[in-house]
């Protein structure tokens, strides 16, 4: 682990714009800084970068944070890729902090492994273009294939020598040791037993032309090696083993090199092979990657998900390797990605009929043939169950069951109204079938329950939320901003306090005094008995709180730098809002923003007392719900109807006098 210290010195030194300004141009605009947005298309600028606050925002999709998730944004790192990229940046030297001497060996041979894999690409790649059997053999087999030389480099294509030990032998020559090229599966060694006396080790991938296989982050984790030989008898693939770096069923082929285009695309091309993959890249369809001929995995789906929630599934033009696929793609919806297919002629897969067509071409045909998968499979299967009833029903199933995985009702309705006309059978029938599908699956379901989070980081733009959760997101948000911005503020507040005299009338009346902001707040909520609903914005509170009980004054920076990054984003966010109006303004200079000081008391009893009357509505609501009456009216119910109507009442008086406080106040 990055120590503490280390984490703090490069939030220290780090310089937002600084770190920015390497992937963007950037403009001066007033305090700030404006550009185009990475992630979307876009003419006119709005992107900003505040180098006061260390923040940034993008205006097109929501998206905000610091230095650290611009980073993880852009280049997808994760927060210690991050960490580590930005202290190499401004020479920052890591400091780890203490760990068992079992996590430092496991580190040490997980680091071992990366090394020895990383030196291993380096070193086929070279061979591959600058050893006279590398290029007769490896290359000239390369360009046989169409391939460029930018696209070998692109991918770091390599070739193994056909010798036995050629690779083991450099690699040990260059202080590697066996240990790690046996873990990484780079060498084999077969240990010594009684029928083999020595100890015997040679290369992997011996005579095969090299692909290595990257981590998100450009990592080598392993290797496919193909060979030249046409023999049948000889496995076209050998592929690097499973190990503590390599784990098959998390990695996607080519996801390093695409994964931009994809989010900039909106949209990733799932092929099969690692020749798929190049050949389309190279014909300008960059947003592509392979399961490398295994079924696809709900690992490698998230992988994806964090791009893009559309995923297009190319087929190769084989029937039978056609339903052997759609099988994986039910997975894939699933986890609630929208997905469609493309199917090429019979004969042709991905990489053979990209030869020698042009980028339009290719992308036109992408785009004419992209089918809806639910509609893609019904018609396939209907093609196939022409005139036979029972294969007929075991179509049906099979489509509602594809049905049932979508996780949007709508949707589901959707597919199944459309489906039941390609079938030419009732509604009904599919209804009845995929209600069957969802208790089973809600059954089954109901045991591993997982709980979803929603940040309102703008990641999840189309959600749609209720008017009533928008008002309390808004008011929670606002209370949050006030808090962050002027909580160590001290202002004059007002209240009222209702008083009845003698005759039976009542006066208000005003109390003046002076508080913190913050405290104002705190004491307002706790007399409430009022709690954040949204998760990330109690997690904040309660942290402003703890500042606030600690007599420490709130530090915007330590929230804006926070280590969870859902914080850092969403105070970020919170942050860059206020200067929205700025950006629409850019051009015009000179612009005054109306001071909020003056009126800030004001503000926060306006807030409160909003959140106030907005919880008081839901109560009334949820009571007057249980007034209505129930198909089981028993005597002993009438009582508990009885009091709830009194707390109505309650609380439609208290609603009153607030309204009143709120009306002398303002
Ligand atoms: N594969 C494998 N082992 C094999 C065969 C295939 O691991 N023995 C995987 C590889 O990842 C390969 C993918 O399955 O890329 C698709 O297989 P195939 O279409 O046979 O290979 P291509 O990569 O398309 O190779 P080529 O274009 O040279 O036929
Ligand atoms: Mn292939």
């Amino acid at each position: 682990m990055i120590s503490r210290e280390t984490i703090d010195k490069v939030f220290e030194t780090v310089r937002v714009e600084e770190v920015i300004g390497d992937y963007i141009n950037l403009k001066k605009a007033g305090a700030n800084f404006k550009g185009l947005s990475p992630f979307a298309d876009e003419k006119t600028p709005s992107f900003m970068v505040s180098p006061v606050k260390q923040i940034w925002k993008d205006f097109s999709s929501g998206k905000g944070g610091n230095a650290i998730t611009f980073l993880m944004e852009h280049e997808h790192y994760s927060y210690p890729e991050a960490i580590r990229f930005l202290a190499k940046k401004y020479n920052i030297e890591i400091e780890e902090t203490q760990q068992s001497d079992e996590q430092k060996e496991q580190a040490n041979e997980r680091e071992s492994m990366y090394l020895v894999s990383e030196f291993a690409k380096n070193y086929f790649h070279e061979i591959l273009l600058n050893s006279e059997k590398g290029k007769a053999i490896g290359l000239s087999y390369f360009y046989e294939r169409g391939f460029t030389d930018e696209t070998i480099k692109k991918f770091e294509l390599g070739y193994s020598l056909d010798q036995w030990t050629a690779f083991t032998d450099t690699a040990i020559d260059k202080k590697y040791t066996l240990e790690y090229l046996e873990k990484t599966g780079l060498t084999i060694v077969k240990h010594a037993d009684q029928d083999i006396k020595k100890e015997t080790k040679f290369d992997r991938f011996k005579g095969r032309i090299m692909f290595p296989i990257h981590s998100m982050s450009g990592r080598v984790l392993g290797f496919g090696g193909r060979t030249l030989l046409t023999d049948k008898k000889v496995a076209k693939y050998v592929n690097s083993p499973e190990s503590e770096i390599y784990h098959k069923s998390k990695v996607l082929y080519g996801l390093y090199q695409a994964k931009q285009e994809i989010a900039k695309e909106n949209n990733c091309y799932l092929v099969e092979g690692y020749t798929d993959v190049i050949s389309l890249v190279q014909a300008g369809v960059k947003n592509v990657v392979a399961s490398s001929g295994t079924a696809l995995t709900s690992d490698q789906i998230r992988l994806i998900n964090r791009l893009t929630p559309n995923i297009t599934v190319l087929f190769d033009g084989d029937a039978a390797g056609i339903r052997a696929s759609i099988r994986g793609v039910d997975l894939i919806l699933e986890q609630g990605l929208n997905v469609k297919v493309v199917a090429f002629p019979e004969g042709d897969d991905p990489d053979s009929f990209s030869k020698n067509k042009s980028h339009d071409e290719l992308l036109n045909y992408l785009t004419e043939n992209a089918k809806d998968f639910i509609q893609f499979k019904t018609s396939l299967l209907l093609e196939e169950t022409k005139n036979d009833p029972i294969k007929k029903a075991e179509l049906i199933r099979s489509i509602v069951y594809s049905i049932s995985k979508i996780p949007n009702n709508i949707q589901r309705e959707i597919y199944i109204q459309e489906c039941a006309m390609l079938m030419g059978i009732s509604e009904e029938v599919l209804f009845n079938e995929l209600s069957q599908n969802r208790k089973r699956e809600q059954r089954d379901s109901s045991k591993n329950k997982r709980t979803l989070h929603s940040s309102f980081a703008g990641v999840k733009k189309e959600t749609k939320v209720v008017e009533k959760v928008d008002q309390l997101f808004t008011l929670e948000k606002k209370l949050i901003e006030i808090l962050l911005l002027y909580g160590n503020q001290e202002v004059d507040f007002e209240d009222y306090t209702s008083v009845v005299d003698e005759e039976g009338n009542k006066t208000m009346l005003k109390d003046n005094y002076t508080s913190l902001i913050s405290n104002e707040i705190y004491v307002h909520l706790q007399d409430d008995e009022i709690e954040f609903t949204n998760p990330i914005f109690l997690k904040i509170y309660n942290e402003i709180i703890h500042y606030l009980n600690q007599d420490q004054s709130i530090n915007i920076e330590s929230f804006t730098n926070h280590q969870n990054i859902e914080i850092a984003t969403a105070v970020s966010n919170i942050l860059m809002d206020e200067d929205k109006h700025i950006l629409s303004n850019w051009e015009r200079k000179n612009i005054v923003v109306k001071g909020k000081d003056k009126h800030l008391s004001k503000l926060v009893t306006d807030v409160i007392y909003n959140l106030r009357r907005h919880l008081i509505e839901q109560k009334i609501a949820s009571l007057l719900k249980d007034l209505s009456p129930s198909d089981s009216s028993i005597e002993v119910e009438e009582n508990a109807r009885q009091s709830n109507l009194e707390m109505v009442v309650n609380y439609t008086a208290l609603k009153k006098l607030l309204f009143e406080k709120l009306n002398r106040v303002l």
